[in-house]
């Protein structure tokens, strides 16, 4: 199908339709039906939900089955480590948290420091062992549940992985590893193993696996379906939440290695005033009397997005926001104020939340109820 965008694991280019996305990578939407499904059991919908930023799935319908019969589940998702993550790396994130919440169920979080060296040629190992140990910090932050929740590197993790990676290797082939991927001749061969690593977690327990993740990682979980009823496991299912949008516009996703295309969770109160003043792409007129008189476009205005998306959790007042920007009532820079404020709000909590977390590293990744379980387990 052509289309003027593309979406892989490793970019996201032009602006994305995610409904033809939908067709084109064979998920199915989540309809209003299946959200009051979930509804019923949550008693409440995430905002995420709600606004359909988590738009796309895969069996979840069988997950709900499976939950409802007193079978179970279990979540996974995970992060290739970076020097720093930025706010849409923590969409999915906070989503898992509300689902690990509401379901009280087993949470597995990869960090792939082997996935992140091996497709970077100008990093060391030990530069993506020390981006995961900071990256974790920033996961602990978002309060996954300490005894349901394992948080596991690739390179240390391994041993207990490897029979069951193995297994799953044998079962993909060079060339669909290659065409699912886009491999080279050139390409190093750690890569051509790697998706036997990120399918592996799917099969850390006998119940179906829900990955909550971004779209992007969608490649996987082919793969994953294609071999896993062969090896006694459950096809994984999913949930698909759409990209946070570059601050530069409404096209792509935010990227670390773009510094004015992002937040990061570490910068300061006055780097986001600069940054969302300067570089947030506006949806308004070029001047006041022109805004007042034919109002903003709030679909492509990057601030409205992100309030829209995750920061204006009050339906009432995110509505509000949208009439008056749209009337013209309120103008670009006020509208970005409200990003300003709300952002540094959340940065603030995070960054003490962070700094607790150093403290909960050893429970997450060794010493808590699953991880101690899951170190005395060999992935047959
Ligand atoms: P990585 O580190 O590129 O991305 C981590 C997670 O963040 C999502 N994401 C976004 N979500 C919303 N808006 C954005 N702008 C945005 N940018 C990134 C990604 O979709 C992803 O869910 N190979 C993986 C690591 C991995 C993994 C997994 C991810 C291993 N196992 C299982 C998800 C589930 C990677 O490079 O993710």
């Amino acid at each position: 199908m052509s289309s003027n965008f593309s979406v892989t694991p490793w970019e996201v280019k032009g602006k994305v339709d995610y409904d033809k996305l939908i067709v084109q990578f064979g998920t199915q939407k989540i309809t209003p039906e299946l959200k009051e499904r979930i509804k019923k059991i949550t008693g409440d919908l995430h905002v995420m939900l709600r606004r359909d930023v988590f738009f796309s799935h895969r069996d979840l319908d069988l997950v709900l089955k499976d939950y409802e019969e007193g079978k179970g589940f279990f979540l996974y998702t995970g992060r290739a480590p970076s020097l720093g993550m930025h706010i849409g790396h923590l969409v999915p994130f906070i989503f898992t948290k509300w689902l690990q919440e509401k379901f009280k169920v087993n949470l597995y979080i990869e960090i792939t420091d082997d996935e992140k060296f091996m497709r970077n040629p100008e990093l060391t190992l030990e530069q993506t062992r020390q981006f995961a140990y900071d990256n974790i910090l920033d996961i602990i932050a978002v309060g996954f549940d300490p005894d349901r929740t394992f948080i596991f590197q690739d390179t240390e993790y391994i041993r207990n992985m490897y029979p069951l990676a193995t297994k799953i290797a044998k079962k993909l082939t060079f060339s669909e590893v290659r065409a699912t991927f886009g491999l080279e001749n050139s390409s190093n061969i750690g890569i051509i193993f790697y998706p036997a690593l990120q399918v592996a977690p799917t099969m850390f327990e006998k119940k179906r696996c829900l990955i909550p993740a971004g779209i992007d990682q969608d490649p996987y979980w082919r793969l994953q379906r294609d071999i896993a009823e062969s090896l006694g496991y459950y096809k994984a299912a999913q949930i698909h939440s759409k990209f946070l949008p570059p601050l530069t516009g409404p096209e792509g996703k935010m990227s670390s290695s773009i510094p004015e295309s992002a937040i990061y969770l570490t910068d300061d109160p006055k780097t986001v005033e600069r940054k969302i003043m300067k570089y947030a792409f506006s949806g308004g007129q070029p001047t006041i009397e022109l805004h007042r008189k034919y109002g903003g476009n709030p679909e492509i205005d990057v601030s409205f997005q992100w309030l829209y998306m995750f920061f204006e959790e009050d339906d009432n007042k995110i509505k509000k926001i949208e009439e008056d920007y749209r009337s013209g009532k309120m103008l670009t820079g006020e509208l970005k104020q409200i990003l300003i404020d709300k952002l540094n709000k959340f940065l603030e909590e995070h960054r003490a939340k962070r700094e607790e977390a150093k403290e909960l590293v050893n429970t997450f990744k060794y010493e808590g109820k699953l991880a101690k379980e899951m170190w005395n387990k060999i992935h047959e």
